[in-house]
C-alpha cells in the first residue's frame, strides 16, 4: 500500500470478469487509494460479473457503449456528478472484432464487421477523449491509458483487422496527446501488452501457441495481466507526469528480440533431420 493514487478519481472501461486487464487495474487502483466509476457495454454487464468488482472497490457502475457519443456524454456527466468535480485518469481497455469471432480471414473481411472493429477498438478512444475534453472533465496532469498490442507494428498471424485498429489507437494517442497536452497538460499513452489469456485474448487464433512463442522469445517472459495493471498504475500516478504520446511496450522484452535461444531450440525440434542442427546446451 503506497497510496500512489490517493485522492485520484477516474473511469475504468472494459472490466468484464476477473481475467480482464481492466479488472486487475481496478483492483490495484483501489489498493492505491483511487476512487473510480466502472463502465462497460450493457451486454457485458449482463454476462460478466462487474457488480462483484464494484462491491469490492466501492465503485458505481454506469453502462455505456463506448462507440456511442451520447452514452459517453452521459457517462462523463454522471461521473463528474458522483465525484463532485473533475477526474484524474481514464483507462480504455476495449477491443472486439466480429471478423475474428466469425473466422473471417484478413483477405476475406466483412466490411461491416471491419467498421465495427475500428469503431469499437479504436474510434471509441477518440470519442471518449473528445467528450472528456469538451466537458473539461479531466484535471491538469491527468492521465489516459489505452491498451494496445504489437500487431500495430508487426504482422502476427491471426490478429486480423484488430492490427489495423491498434495502429489507429496508437496514432490517436499521439495526435490527441499533442492537443490535450498542449492545452490541458493531460497525458495520453498506450501500453502494448504481451498476449494474455483473457476473454478477448482467447478469441485470437492460435493464442496458445502465440503465448508460448512470446514466452520463449522474451528474456523476462510474458507480462501478466497483474503486471500490466501495476504498470498502468504508474502511468496514472504523479511519478510519470512528463510521459505522453508514447506506445510503451510491456512485454518482457519481446518487441526488441529477433530470435532467442529458447525459441530456436523449439524451432529446431520441428526439423526431420535434427543431426544437421547444432543444439546449444542448457536450454531451460
Ligand atoms: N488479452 C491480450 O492478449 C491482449 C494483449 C494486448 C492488448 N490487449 C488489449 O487489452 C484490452 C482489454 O482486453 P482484455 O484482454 O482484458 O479482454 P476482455 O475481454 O476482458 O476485455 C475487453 C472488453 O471490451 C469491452 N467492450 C467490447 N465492446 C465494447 C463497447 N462497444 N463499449 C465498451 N466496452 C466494450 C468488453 O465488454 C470487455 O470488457 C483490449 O484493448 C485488448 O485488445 C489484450
Amino acid at each position: 500500500m503506497n497510496n500512489l493514487l490517493k485522492g485520484k478519481k477516474g473511469i475504468i472501461f472494459g472490466a468484464l470478469n476477473d481475467k480482464s486487464i481492466a479488472w486487475k487495474v481496478a483492483e490495484k487502483a483501489y489498493e492505491q487509494g483511487a476512487e473510480f466509476v466502472l463502465t462497460n457495454v450493457p451486454v457485458s454487464l449482463r454476462f460478466g460479473n462487474l457488480h462483484e468488482l464494484a462491491e469490492k472497490t466501492g465503485s458505481q457502475i454506469i453502462a455505456a457503449d463506448a462507440t456511442s457519443v451520447k452514452d459517453l456524454e452521459n457517462l462523463f456527466d454522471k461521473t463528474l456528478e458522483i465525484f463532485g468535480g473533475k477526474i484524474d485518469f481514464v483507462l480504455h481497455s476495449i477491443g472486439m472484432s466480429l471478423n475474428v469471432r466469425k473466422g473471417r480471414t484478413y483477405d476475406n473481411l466483412n466490411y461491416e464487421y471491419y467498421q465495427k472493429t475500428i469503431d469499437i477498438s479504436a474510434l471509441s478512444f477518440h470519442k471518449m477523449l473528445q467528450v472528456a475534453k469538451k466537458k473539461d472533465a479531466i484535471n491538469e496532469w491527468g492521465s489516459v491509458v489505452a491498451l494496445s498490442y504489437i500487431a500495430a507494428q508487426r504482422t502476427l498471424y491471426g490478429y486480423n483487422d484488430m492490427a489495423d485498429a491498434k495502429s489507429i489507437l496508437e496514432s490517436i494517442a499521439r495526435s490527441f496527446g499533442y492537443i490535450y497536452g498542449r492545452e490541458k497538460k493531460i497525458r495520453i499513452n498506450t501500453i502494448s501488452q504481451s498476449p494474455t489469456m483473457t476473454t478477448a485474448g482467447s478469441g485470437v487464433k492460435g493464442i496458445g501457441a502465440l503465448i508460448d512463442f512470446t514466452e520463449r522469445m522474451s528474456p523476462l517472459g510474458n507480462a501478466t495481466a497483474d503486471e500490466c495493471a501495476d504498470y498502468t498504475i504508474t502511468l496514472f500516478s504523479d511519478l510519470t507526469r512528463k510521459v505522453t504520446m508514447q506506445n510503451l511496450y510491456h512485454d518482457g522484452g519481446f518487441s526488441s528480440m529477433g530470435m532467442s535461444l529458447r525459441a530456436m531450440h523449439q524451432y529446431n525440434k520441428s526439423f526431420d533431420e535434427p543431426e544437421d542442427i547444432e543444439q546449444p546446451e542448457n536450454l531451460d
